[in-house]
């Protein structure tokens, strides 16, 4: 549609949350409700768009900057006083959409859908609609004998009667401009809540003979609005029910979706696995034919190809074709691993260069180090790295054998091929191809137990 612009309404103060953040900065899968808002908008063709802020003013324009304009409401007087000042940042011909920040399941297409409703019967305002089997607190639309909409009235406003009313006001409206500018110059706060009511401006343009119809869906999910922590688990639901849904129509076997909770950001390959326990968040990407949990938390993790993560942690960092993670392995951030690793149980990395082929099979911990091509860190071993205050490097190259329980004291460098007997405290470099044994020598003394155990 030609000539067309939003504003986003997000400058409430979001009471029923009892929060300190913006209301429409919290979270639904991993994206926050005014993003979800922004991005409808935009996936429905919209450009030019306005975020009205109040409340919290400065956490929403930091969040937003660069994106859209961003209308001052010093006082939360309501929705239509919102909108007034964002009309100065909006053309004064074409089409307005308004939205409030807080209905984050709005889909594009149903935006696409109810402008082009709005077009084709060239109304003066329209507004999305859904029954609902419990109206609660929701404004309804009322309508009259022969089914056309008079006007919307708040709950707190309704009366017996109309609280009966399952229509509601999803907050999502389309206006041609001029009737918008003209019905919001006379609206009043004569209501129960002293406001001044944005769905006013359908009775006011009703009443001057203009054409005003509801968008009427049937899917009463996408216009669930987030008014308190209740509803924002009912929306995280949903989306995490769509995200999922898609992921398995893409090509993904998910074994349980009931108990994978996968961000929008998440990028999943085909053929991949996701057994039960995942929560995938951030912007990872995971590529194809993984098998990923069960029970794993990825964040901003990059997996490649045909990698295996089971009952692990991994964070903020990069793992190549055919690792295994895990189980009960912890990759915390700055990790790059390369191809056919094993990082087995109870292994702890961080900020590591791991080279292809290299084997950390079981309790270990790793970090601040470089590991070469085909290295082998026996059981136990422990890359020594902060003295209390510093943090030092550890570098073990190609190759390398580094035995069971070894404790390598950085900084320090174990050289190519080189191996390190059970046990050692390495404080010193190890050439290429040496041994470094680094413990105190055994003595047997014959005889010595004799008479001391019980039964002797
Ligand atoms: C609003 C509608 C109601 C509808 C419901 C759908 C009005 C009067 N009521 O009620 O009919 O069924 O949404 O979810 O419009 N906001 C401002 N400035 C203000 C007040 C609110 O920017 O002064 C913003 C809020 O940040 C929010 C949106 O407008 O994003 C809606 O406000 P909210 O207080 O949640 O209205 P509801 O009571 O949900
Ligand atoms: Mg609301």
């Amino acid at each position: 549609m030609s000539n067309m612009s939003a504003v986003i309404l997000a400058a409430g103060e979001g009471k029923r949350m009892k929060s300190n953040k913006s209301k429409v900065l919290h979270a639904v899968a991993g994206k926050t409700l005014v993003d979800w808002v922004y991005d409808a908008v935009k996936a429905a063709g919209v450009e030019q768009i306005a975020v009205v802020v109040g409340h919290k003013a400065d956490q929403v324009t930091a969040h937003m900057a660069g994106k859209v304009s961003f209308p001052m409401q010093k006082e939360q007087l309501g929705t239509g006083h919102a909108v007034v000042q964002a009309l100065p940042f909006l053309p004064t011909e074409g089409h307005i959409i308004i939205l409030a920040g807080d209905t984050p399941l709005i889909t594009s297409q149903t935006i696409k859908a109810a402008l082009q409703a709005h077009e084709m019967a060239n109304n003066a305002a329209t507004v999305i609609t859904v029954d609902l089997k419990d109206p609660t607190g929701y404004g309804r639309i009322i309508r009259d004998a022969s089914g056309n909409v008079q006007k919307i009235v708040e709950h707190k406003d309704c009366t017996e009667s109309q609280l009966t009313v399952t229509e509601i006001n999803s907050g999502i409206y389309c206006f041609e401009a001029q009737a918008l500018i003209h019905s919001l110059s006379q609206v009043t706060n004569q209501n129960a809540q002293g406001e001044y009511y944005l769905t006013d401006t359908l009775e006011i343009l009703i009443q001057q003979n203009m054409q005003v119809q509801a968008f009427k869906i049937e899917d009463d999910e996408q216009l669930l609005g987030i008014n308190n922590r209740i509803q924002l688990a009912q929306a995280e639901c949903i989306m995490r029910k769509r995200i999922v849904h898609k992921l398995m129509e893409d090509g993904v076997t998910v074994i349980d979706p009931n108990t994978t909770y996968v961000a929008a950001t998440v990028s999943i390959g085909m053929d991949t696995v996701l057994y039960p326990g995942c929560v995938l968040e951030g912007n990872t990407t995971i590529g194809e034919d993984c098998q990923i949990g069960p029970n794993a938390r990825l964040v901003n993790a990059t997996i490649k190809n045909d990698v295996e993560v089971q009952y692990s942690v991994v964070l903020d960092s990069e793992i190549d074709e055919q690792t295994h993670v895990g189980p009960y392995a912890y990759v915390r951030p700055g990790c790059l691993i390369g191809k056919r690793v094993k990082i087995g149980d109870f292994v702890e990395v961080k900020k590591a260069i791991i080279g292809d082929d290299t084997k950390l099979s079981h309790l270990t911990y790793v970090g601040d180090a470089t590991l070469g091509k085909r290295v082998n860190m026996g059981c136990g071993t422990v890359t020594v790295n902060y003295d209390g205050k510093n943090k030092f490097q550890t570098i073990v190259e190609d190759d390398a054998f580094v035995g069971c329980n070894t404790n390598l004291l950085a900084p320090v460098t174990v050289g190519k091929g080189a191996y390190i007997a059970a046990g050692s405290t390495i404080t010193d470099n190890v050439p290429s191809e040496a041994l470094a044994i680094a413990r105190a020598r055994q003595t047997v003394k014959d005889g010595w137990a004799k008479g001391k155990t019980k039964n002797t």
